[in-house]
């Protein structure tokens, strides 16, 4: 077993109990549909991050548990507007929120759990840290939060445009995934005394594996098994959205095979086969190819910036973390 896995192991039981232990309340109904994708499963790895980073720098555990259940609990949140938002019927190899309690109650039901990761990243004042480190760790949530809003945003407004550049995507994918791991990281910096340059390594670690992972994300979308990854494949072609395999195919196909791509990407609800041929073209494209080498360079980015930290268990399971981004199969 590596390193991440045993330490998975090990935190995501204490991150799932602090979770259920504050997400609790009447009308029952609200409560089910917010908890649904948490019990379903789930990789835990940006509370494991957390985790991860506070003990790099000497951090034990139990101080680092409320800000790692804030950041789960902002992407539990995320994921099921997201579901909504991208039309989609699983996740986590369940029905999505929406599926199962319908739009109104997802909607609440995500409000909710915003809400939820606030109220307990507060708790971290009965644990030892500081007001004002606290203040810090609202600020750097409020902030990912405010960013994965704007890519969120930028993601849909995307589909509208056959010529959005890599910078653009890039930009994007900071937004709606990158920027939450680099608070995870800096979250888990707040839990000691570190000082500025060491927050900003931990954002720069933070912020390339989240892109990485972003990347890869997009790459399983079409190379992966759905019953792997608990996700409906295709969902983002069926979508319209401009992945960096779209971005990448648009520019490297022929002017004939771009315009039957385009064709595919801009039409409401088409078949399999046609699904399967967009497949292909962005296959033949080589941007499976490309996605990955950039993955891998943002990852490489990633370990470079905790080069210098203390050669112990929280470091190198940031750098397992770091691999895990790009070669993960789910
Ligand atoms: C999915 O994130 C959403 C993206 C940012 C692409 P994860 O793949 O980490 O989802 P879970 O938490 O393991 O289900
Ligand atoms: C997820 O983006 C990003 C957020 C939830 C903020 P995607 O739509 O690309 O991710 P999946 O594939 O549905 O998990
Ligand atoms: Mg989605
Ligand atoms: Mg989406």
């Amino acid at each position: 077993m590596g390193l991440l896995e045993e330490f998975s192991g090990k935190i995501a039981p204490m991150v799932n109990g602090y979770i259920y232990a504050a997400v609790k309340g009447k009308p029952g109904t609200l409560y089910e549909a917010a908890l649904h994708l948490l019990r379903a499963g789930g990789k835990r790895l940006r509370p494991l991050a957390v985790v991860a980073a506070a003990q790099m720098l000497g951090e034990p555990v139990e101080k680092a548990l409320p800000f790692a259940a804030a950041v789960e609990l902002l992407h539990n949140y995320a994921l099921i507007h997201d579901d909504i938002i991208d039309r989609d019927e699983y996740r986590r190899g369940v029905p999505t929120v929406h599926k199962v309690w319908g739009e109104s109650l997802a909607i609440v039901a995500g409000d909710l759990l915003f809400a939820k990761a606030f109220e307990v990243l507060a708790d971290a004042l009965d644990r030892g840290i500081g007001p004002e480190r606290v203040a810090l760790a609202t600020r750097h949530l409020s902030r990912a939060a405010s960013l994965i809003a704007e890519g969120q945003a930028l993601d849909s407004l995307f589909v509208e445009r056959d010529d959005v550049v890599l910078e653009e995507y890039l930009d994007m994918a900071y937004r709606k995934t990158g920027s939450l791991f680099e608070a995870a990281l800096v979250l888990g910096g707040l839990t000691s005394t570190a000082d500025q340059s060491i927050l900003s390594l931990l954002a720069e670690y933070g912020k390339n594996i989240g892109i990485a992972f972003q990347i890869r994300d997009d790459v399983l979308g079409i190379t992966g098994k759905a019953n792997v990854i608990g996700k409906p494949l295709y969902s983002d072609i069926r979508e319209g959205r401009r992945t960096i395999l779209v971005v990448y195919a648009l520019e490297a196909l022929s002017p004939a095979e771009r315009e039957e791509l385009l064709e595919i990407l801009g039409a409401r609800d088409v078949d399999e086969e046609r699904l399967e041929k967009a497949v292909e073209l962005i296959k033949k494209s080589g941007a499976v190819e490309y996605a990955m080498k950039l993955a891998k360079e943002y990852s490489e980015k990633a370990r470079q910036a905790i080069s210098r930290f203390p050669d112990n268990e929280g470091r190198r399971v940031l750098e397992e973390l770091a691999v895990f981004v790009v070669e993960r199969e789910k």
